[in-house]
């Protein structure tokens, strides 16, 4: 069975130094009086709009205890730490250039830094947190690449390749139903933190990311292409890969462990108005301006990147 593994752990810890190359919608919304804000119904960034949408959910306005994992240059928990002074943040990085920004941007605020791979804390570390927060980072954790439906055909004890095992436990253990592809791509560090989140009992999960399941609702299906294979697919970006999420599994795991779930895409809480403007830009698919471009990469991402709030009840 041949399999490879997409790893970003090398390039996180060693070689990035700017997110610049992966804007993020989380960046891409930072910077006040920006295009992208203009053609949002409000002059707001991503964490503050979070932030309001989470409320409609959790207590997020009591919360103290907030563990936010790959928080990249610190935009969001600053917004977060804007909307309720309370909040005693935890980031935890692998990244140290990272986190040198976030304490940079968090600086007058009393925030407690980790420089680790998440998969490598504990359920000491993890206790006492009421939120963890992972954004835009589940498609940078090792994914399990180009298995056979093979793979499914066997037991976890017909197998001593530890990879293969391990992913045969998952769909064991959690019911998982089998991939459409074949071959298929398998988010295992995804799957594995969020088992780890959810053990760890943690009341209030917050996850988003690309997912390789979005589609447009049907009233925009004419603007908006989006064709979701179900497979994690391949972003190419500088220095290392990411794969789109596979959110159904997640959800899957989180149930099993008790919770409730939460799902939707960006677009829920980005609210952004489909004036003449934006209808010509998605209607022309962004070929007649760089402006135009980029609000089509934009609304088009909004309904590409899912959400998924699990609540412990
Ligand atoms: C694409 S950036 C997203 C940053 C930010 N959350 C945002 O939405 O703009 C990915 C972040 O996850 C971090 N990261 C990637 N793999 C990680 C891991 N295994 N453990 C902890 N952090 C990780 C990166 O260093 C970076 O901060």
């Amino acid at each position: 069975m041949n399999y490879s593994i997409n790893k970003t752990d090398t390039y996180h810890k060693k070689e990035l130094d700017s997110l610049g190359w992966e804007l993020t919608i989380c960046n891409a919304l930072y910077k006040e009086n920006t295009v992208l804000r203009r053609f949002l119904g409000q002059d707001e960034s991503f964490g503050r709009l979070l932030f309001r949408h989470l409320r409609g959910f959790i207590p997020v306005d009591k919360l103290i205890q907030v563990l936010e994992i790959g928080g990249g240059y610190g935009y969001l928990m600053r917004d977060f730490l804007e909307m309720n002074v309370s909040i005693k943040p935890t980031m935890l990085d692998i990244s140290p250039f990272l986190l040198e920004r976030q304490k940079e941007i968090l600086k007058g605020y009393s925030v407690s830094f980790a420089q680790m791979d998440f998969l490598d804390a504990d359920d000491y570390f993890l206790r006492g947190f009421e939120l963890a927060v992972m954004n835009e980072n589940l498609g940078d954790f090792p994914t399990v690449v180009g298995l056979g439906h093979d793979t499914l055909g066997l037991s976890s004890l017909d197998t001593v390749d530890p990879v293969l095992k391990k992913i045969i436990q998952f769909f064991e253990r959690y019911g998982l139903p089998r991939p459409q592809c074949n071959p298929f791509n398998f988010n295992m560090g995804a799957i594995e933190a969020v088992e780890k989140l959810c053990t760890s009992g943690i009341p209030y999960i917050y996850l988003g990311e690309h997912s390789c399941e979005a589609s447009a609702p049907e009233n925009l299906k004419h603007l908006i292409k989006i064709s979701p294979s179900g497979n994690p697919e391949r972003i190419p970006l500088r220095g290392h890969d990411e794969y789109t999420i596979k959110f159904s599994y997640l959800e899957m795991i989180a149930k099993f462990y008790g919770y409730n779930t939460i799902r939707g895409s960006f677009a829920d809480f980005i609210p952004f108005d489909i004036n003449d403007r934006v209808y010509y830009a998605l209607s022309s698919q962004g070929r007649y301006s760089d402006e135009d471009e980029i609000i089509c990469q934009f609304v088009e991402d909004l309904y590409k990147y899912e959400y998924l709030l699990l609540i412990r009840p």
